[in-house]
């Protein structure tokens, strides 16, 4: 398991913070019309032809990215690793970006401890919560694929994007964090996680991530993304990426 975090250079123009006149040009209008759904052997998936992401989007599936959500902020120590909690103080009025946030628990999770700052949601589907939801979070229906035009260049402070592996294809990464350095304000922080797919674990284990592996690859994902995360992010044209290793024991 392995999570990666960046930051976006400054450029001469723009340094220090935004002031709040400057982060009111981040616009949030643009909504898309929620996705359907497929249903496959009583699970329902989502069915946007230009997404090979394979994980269903039921409440099943939603119960399970909540108590993931609780098991990966246990194994890092917290929902922020250690140099974004240095540069990015939440009590002061920032703007955070999830990309493919799902049912948003690591959203509902920060904006309740961090009232003050705001907290934006996208997924290419709509299984964002609605009766718990706090004040200071919004969310969109987003296509990443297709980019986020409904912000403005350097709308937020920081922007985390966690479990893409299943998401984008091997050759999709950079252009995909290219579009998030475009919207992470100058001097701003990317957060990533990531499995590394090739766990080793029990003979079943290892069984099953070679498998899996392979299946990933012939859909033209990378199930070796996370071994990648920082060199990626500097092709992307962030600069000094830090890189967290997490060990999990597969099969116990
Ligand atoms: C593995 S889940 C991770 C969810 C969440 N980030 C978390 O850590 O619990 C991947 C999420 O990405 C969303 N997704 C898949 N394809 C997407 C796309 N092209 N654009 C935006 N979101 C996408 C899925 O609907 C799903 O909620």
């Amino acid at each position: 398991m392995g999570a990666s975090i960046s930051r976006r250079s400054r450029n001469r123009s723009s340094r220090g913070k935004r002031t709040s006149d400057q982060r009111d040009t981040c616009s949030h209008s643009s909504i898309s019309p929620s996705v359907k759904g497929t249903t496959i052997h009583g699970r329902v998936y989502h069915d946007v032809e230009s997404s090979v992401y394979f994980f269903p989007m039921d409440e099943i599936e939603q119960d399970r990215l909540h108590g993931q959500h609780f098991g990966l902020k246990a194994l890092f120590n917290g929902n922020l690793l250690a140099p974004v909690r240095d540069a990015v103080d939440l009590e002061n009025h920032c703007h955070v970006l999830d990309v493919g946030c799902g049912p948003g628990s690591w959203l509902l999770d920060l904006a309740t401890s961090h009232p003050n700052s705001k907290f934006v949601g996208v997924d290419i589907v709509d299984m964002f919560p609605s009766t718990i939801k706090p004040p200071n979070t919004e969310f969109h229906v987003a296509n990443i694929l297709d980019g986020l035009p409904m912000f403005a260049d350097n709308s937020f402070d920081l922007v985390q994007m966690r479990l893409f592996a299943s998401v984008l294809k091997g050759d999709q990464w950079i252009k995909t964090l290219t579009e998030l350095k475009r919207v992470c304000r100058p001097g701003g922080m990317i957060q990533l996680l990531e499995v590394d797919y090739k766990v080793t674990g029990n003979q079943f284990v290892n069984k099953f991530t070679s498998k899996l592996v392979n299946i990933m690859a012939s859909r033209g994902q990378d199930g070796e993304a996370a071994k990648k995360l920082a060199p990626m992010l500097t092709q992307a044209g962030f600069i000094n990426p830090h890189t967290d290793h997490r060990p999990i024991a597969g099969g116990k």
